[in-house]
């Protein structure tokens, strides 16, 4: 299966999971978990959420995590401080990086906004494999931030 086709199959997927609820918590639960079961070769899926300058661990599938990360410090940092998506081959190789599992080698992670251009917090995508992720996951991954956020009844401000 085309990587395009299995991102429109998992975002289909998580249409029809969140669509009987729109609690933020509850959906970006189900959210990390739909993801760990799906995506191959990852060992983390989950969210961090933005409170003032600092993201504070939310719901995730894998090993126990960093519950604090500063904004700009490691790739989560990174993705709210540029408030750009991240693509991290090698995360040895990025400078900050946070390591919460030594097994991670690889990351994506998306920045997650409201309608208002409000930052939310972030989706983060770990892999014990170099280079797991390409351009196409990324997308993929940004189309399922997409779905989660349409589908969600966001915090209020
Ligand atoms: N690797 C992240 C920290 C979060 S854990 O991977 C779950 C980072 O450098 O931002």
């Amino acid at each position: 299966m085309s990587l395009n086709k299995f991102y429109n199959t998992l975002n289909g997927q998580l249409e029809g999971l969140l669509s009987a609820e729109r609690d933020w918590l509850a959906n970006t639960a189900n959210a990390s978990a739909l993801l760990f079961m799906e995506l191959e070769d990852i060992n983390w899926a989950g969210f961090y959420f933005l409170y003032g300058d600092e993201l504070r661990l939310g719901p995730f599938q894998g090993k126990p995590a960093c519950t604090r990360i500063p904004v700009g410090a490691g790739v989560c940092g990174a993705a709210v401080s540029t408030g750009e998506s991240q693509l991290v081959d090698d995360v040895h190789q990025f400078p900050g990086h946070i390591a919460c599992d030594a097994v991670s080698a690889s990351e994506v992670v998306v920045p997650l906004y409201d309608e208002a251009g409000r930052c939310l917090g972030v989706l983060d995508v770990d892999s014990p494999s170099v280079a797991r992720f390409s351009e196409e996951d990324l997308a993929g991954l940004q189309d399922f931030a997409r779905v989660l956020l349409k589908s969600s009844d966001l915090p209020a401000s």
